[in-house]
């Protein structure tokens, strides 16, 4: 009860400075991602962290830590170190900071990035210059062609697959180019209740969150895994981890805060600074409270590419 009067006093105060309806009717593409990480280029180093690992930490004490937000790239090492393999694809490399922890770490392995965005590519490339087995790639998730079929242990995602608006074509090409026994590592947000489960405050505050980083529509989670199973994904591994992903969100939410607190500078600040800069701070402002209400979760997930189904 206590958080959805949160929730009603956070959409009062986004109400202050962003008119609600604009946020809420962008409509999303590549090209509005393309730009969103370009305008955010400066602003991520600044608000996030210096060591472009850009997401979620997992704070499993609750506590929140640098290292936390290694959870991904330390998920991706286990399973690279079971399967013995040598060949992983990241699917949103981004800036490139789990590929090229994982490269340093296993010098004889090759890891391969794609992505869309120049603005994030941008720090991928200059940390490849610096080894000889990381390579960023400029291209859509959507579209693995440039990939043999067959050919990689491990396919990872970390906060990304919710840009797709056609996961099932991510799911197909994943297992396409997937080894037999291989693995899809997906860390990702989603929705927890269909959108008529959701009370009218839930729907805007779900709303504007998406809007604010660049998404179109969160999935509900058991979506995403009946296309896996169609896909002939069998589940690994699936863990629940919204309570140690709030530590990270409580970070944003405190600067977040800040920024409504004085809604008149806020408002100046929209003449000042792209609206694609500003809108992050209403998914700061929102998250922690969607995780903690259940209105989104997020999960670690781990398909595999299941023999018995297909003998490709
Ligand atoms: C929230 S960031 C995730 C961070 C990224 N995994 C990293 O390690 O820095 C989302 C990333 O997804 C990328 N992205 C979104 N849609 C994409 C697509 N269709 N194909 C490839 N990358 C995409 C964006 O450009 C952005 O770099």
């Amino acid at each position: 009860m206590q958080s959805q009067t949160d929730l009603k006093q956070k959409l009062e105060n986004i109400s202050k400075v962003f008119k609600i309806e604009d946020v809420l009717s962008i409509k999303t593409s590549n090209e509005y991602t393309q730009k969103y990480y370009q305008v955010n280029k400066i602003p991520y180093s600044l608000f996030h962290t210096k060591t472009d690992l850009i997401y979620m930490g997992v704070s499993r004490d609750g506590i929140y830590k640098e290292k936390d937000l290694l959870e991904a790239a330390k998920t991706v090492e286990k399973y690279l170190k079971n399967l013995n393999g040598n060949k992983v694809l990241e699917l949103a490399t981004g800036r490139g900071a789990n590929s090229f922890y994982l490269a340093q770490k296993f010098p004889a392995a090759k890891f391969y990035g794609v992505d869309i965005s120049r603005g994030q590519l941008d720090f991928a490339f200059k940390k490849a210059k610096g080894i000889n087995n990381y390579f960023p790639n400029f291209g859509d998730y959507h579209d693995l062609s440039k990939f043999e079929s067959g050919t990689f242990d491990i396919v990872f995602v970390v906060e990304a697959l919710c840009y797709s608006m056609d996961n099932d074509k991510v799911l197909a090409e994943v297992y396409r180019v997937l080894k037999k026994n291989g693995v899809f590592i997906i860390f990702d947000g989603y929705l927890n209740k269909k959108i008529n489960q959701l009370t009218s405050d839930e729907k805007i505050a779900s709303g504007l969150t998406e809007k604010g980083m660049a998404v179109e529509k969160f999935e509900l989670y058991d979506s995403l895994i009946s296309k896996a199973k169609e896909n002939n994904f069998k589940i690994e591994f699936e863990e629940n981890v919204s309570q140690f992903v709030i530590p990270t969100m409580e970070r944003f939410e405190r600067k977040a805060a800040l920024f409504f607190k004085f809604p008149k500078l806020a408002k100046l600040s929209l003449y000042v600074f792209p609206k694609e800069f500003l809108y992050n701070a209403i998914s700061g402002y929102l998250s922690a409270t969607l995780m903690k209400i259940n209105v989104c979760s997020y999960m670690i997930t781990v398909l595999k590419k299941d023999n018995f189904l297909n003998n490709d």
